[in-house]
C-alpha cells in the first residue's frame, strides 16, 4: 500500500522541526528531520577541519561516512555517524553554518536523497527540510511552506540557544539567520522555495499552539 506524506519546507527558525514533530504525533506519522541528516555532513567537515565550501574536499569525506537514522525509545530521531550517536553534536551553533555550505554541493544532496525517499516509501511521514515538496517528495499528499519574519525567527533561535547555555547576542543570531536564508534560497542546487502546490503558513504572529492548530487543519483537509 502507498504511504502518505506531508512535506514541510521553510527557512530556519520558523518553528519547523517542533511543529513537524507535533504534527506527526497528531497524525500518527513518522517524523523525519532532514536537516539533521545534512548536519551530519556539516559535522564531519567541521571535525576534520575541511573547508565546507571546498566541494572536492567535502565530496571526498562522503565515502568514509555511514549515516544512519534511528528512532530511540524516547521516540526521537537519533543520528548516527559511523556508529556514533551525534544527535546532540549536530545541534551546535557552528555546525549550522557548515551545514548550510555543504548542503549547496549537488553531490552531497544526491548522496542523502535515497535515504529520505526510502523512509517515505516505507512509512507515513511528516518530513521537514528545504526541498522536500520540490525535489525529494514532489508527489507528497500535503505540502506546507512554513515561514515567519526574519526577526521573529532570529528571536526564537536566540532563545533556543540561551536555553542550551550557548551565549550569543541577538544581532549575531539575526545576521546568521539572514546569511543562511540567503545561501539556502540562492544556491543552484535545490534552493529553498515554495512549491507551486504548497500551502503557505506564516507563524510570525502565532504562538506554537496556534501554529500547530493551523498545520493540523491544513493537513487533515488534504489527507
Ligand atoms: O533544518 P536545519 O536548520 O537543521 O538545516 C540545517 C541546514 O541544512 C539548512 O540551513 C540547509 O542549508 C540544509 N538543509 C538542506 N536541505 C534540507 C534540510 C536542510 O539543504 N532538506
Amino acid at each position: 500500500t502507498k504511504h502518505r506524506s506531508v512535506a514541510i519546507d521553510g527557512p530556519s527558525g520558523a518553528g519547523k522541526s517542533t511543529l513537524a514533530k507535533r504534527l506527526a504525533e497528531a497524525l500518527g506519522f513518522l517524523y523525519v528531520d532532514t536537516g539533521a541528516i545534512y548536519r551530519t555532513v556539516g559535522l564531519q567537515a567541521f571535525r576534520t577541519g575541511t573547508d565546507p565550501k571546498d566541494a572536492g574536499a567535502v565530496i571526498a569525506l562522503l565515502k568514509d561516512m555511514e549515516i544512519r537514522l534511528a528512532y530511540g525509545e524516547d521516540g526521537l530521531q537519533h543520528m548516527y555517524l559511523n556508529g556514533e550517536d551525534v544527535t546532540q553534536a549536530i545541534r551546535r551553533h557552528e555546525i549550522s553554518d557548515y551545514t548550510s555550505s555543504v548542503s549547496a554541493i549537488p553531490e552531497v544532496r544526491a548522496f542523502l536523497m535515497e535515504q529520505q525517499r526510502g523512509l517515505a516509501r516505507s512509512h507515513d511521514v511528516v518530513m521537514d527540510g528545504r526541498d522536500i515538496g520540490t525535489v525529494v517528495l514532489p508527489e507528497a499528499d500535503v505540502k506546507i511552506f512554513l515561514t515567519a519574519a526574519p526577526e521573529a525567527r532570529a528571536r526564537r533561535r536566540w532563545l533556543e540557544l540561551q536555553e542550551r547555555g550557548q551565549e550569543t547576542d541577538f544581532e549575531t543570531v539575526l545576521r546568521d539567520v539572514l546569511e543562511r536564508d540567503d545561501r539556502d534560497t540562492h544556491r543552484a542546487a535545490a534552493p529553498l522555495r515554495q512549491a507551486e502546490d504548497a500551502v503557505l503558513a506564516d507563524t510570525t504572529d502565532k504562538d506554537l499552539e496556534q501554529s500547530l492548530t493551523l498545520l493540523i487543519q491544513i493537513a487533515k483537509e488534504r489527507l
